[in-house]
């Protein structure tokens, strides 16, 4: 029965060796120590034979019970201490990942083509100025040579707020607002949002527009060809087509509207350009006498020119761009490849 408690030991011992979890360990102590256990039957034999033998064997047995109790507690820490370890080793964060990147905004595509042309006429000496978007009639049309119920105020639909307020429908006030503010010479340039009832593929009910103005002694139609010229090649490429069209504008004298070839169509013909192959993005002209007189210039001393370009035109041209109202929807898809 020594041989049998030795036996018992060491394969308790290597049971306890093996165990993995703690279902395991139960499993084991059970096996041994518990009422049906290996150990617990030896212990009932023991009850059955004589004195001498019986405390013998019987303080082995109960220092085997002792020894595998005291195994079973230290082989539950150690399979503690384990899946703890595994838990954390499987936890583990690897700080030399790379880390996930933040999407960044960036310019909207209107605002890229704004700064664009700002920088195209800061070249020629044009600097910035701003005016309102809620417009007085008076700046709006009448300093611009379009007095009350004149025909030339059906051109441009208005967004009216009430008898003397009005969404500016075009940048063109600011010329008066500056000119009564500067002396010539002066060469200014004032982009900002403009408004109209009108929406199609090449229209929308606010946009943007630049204006543009030079005053000074001596300025002509061939200063406005060769700025204007300057501007489209430098935007555009020096191959790119461009025509002055005659036109009319009650504040410019004599008018012209430029085209460039549009770059949807190559010029043949689609529902951007109207079929027309080309493509308007600006209108010009050389102030009008009477609106010098309005801003108490002397219309014998000084002469200019003036012109309006829309940026969402000039945005659609240089990307290729065939309905101007993406520009306004808020697509990332769309904002995300400028
Ligand atoms: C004007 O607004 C004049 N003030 C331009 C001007 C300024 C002429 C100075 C002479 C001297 P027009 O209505 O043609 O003109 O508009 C100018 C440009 O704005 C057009 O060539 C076009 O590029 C753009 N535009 C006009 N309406 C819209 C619209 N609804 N949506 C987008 N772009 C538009
Ligand atoms: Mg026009």
């Amino acid at each position: 029965m020594m041989e049998e408690l030795e036996g018992l030991r060491r394969s308790a011992e290597s049971d306890l060796a093996a165990a993995r979890t703690e279902d395991e360990l139960t499993h084991i102590k059970t096996k041994y120590l518990g009422r049906k256990g290996a150990l617990t039957a030896i212990l009932r034999r023991i009850g059955s034979l004589g004195p001498e033998e019986r405390q013998q064997l019987g303080k082995k047995a109960n220092e085997l019970k002792d020894f595998l109790s005291q195994q079973v507690e230290a082989a539950l820490v150690r399979i503690r201490q384990e899946d703890r370890a595994r838990k954390l080793q499987k936890e583990k964060i690897d700080c030399t990942l790379p880390g996930r990147r933040v999407a960044f905004g960036h310019k909207h595509p209107i605002t890229i083509v704004r700064e664009e042309i700002c920088e195209i006429f800061g070249r020629l000496g044009f600097t910035v100025v701003e005016g309102p978007e809620v417009e007085t009639d008076y700046y709006n049309f009448t300093a611009l040579n379009i007095p009350p119920d004149h025909p030339a105020r059906d051109m441009q639909d208005t967004f009216y707020l009430d008898n003397e307020l009005l969404l500016r429908t075009h940048t063109s006030p600011v010329q008066v607002r500056t000119m009564e503010q500067m002396r010539p010479p002066l060469r200014i340039l004032s982009p900002g949002r403009v408004y109209r009832p009108d929406s199609d593929v090449s229209h929308t009910p606010m946009f943007h527009q630049v204006e543009g103005l030079m005053v000074d002694r001596g300025v002509t139609f061939a200063d406005l060809k060769g700025v204007l010229t300057y501007f489209v090649r430098e935007m555009f490429g020096p191959e790119t087509a461009l025509r002055f069209r005659p036109s009319f504008f009650p504040f410019t004298e004599p008018s012209a509207e430029v085209d460039i070839c549009c770059v949807i169509c190559r010029g043949s013909g689609c529902r951007v350009c109207s079929q027309t192959g080309w493509l308007e993005i600006l209108g010009s002209g050389m102030v009008d006498p009477a609106v010098f007189e309005n801003v108490g210039y002397d219309a014998e001393e000084f002469t200019g020119f003036a012109f309006g370009l829309g940026i969402e035109r000039i945005a659609m041209l240089k990307y290729g761009i065939g309905d101007i109202r993406l520009f306004f929807e808020n697509d990332r898809r769309f904002l995300a490849q400028f």
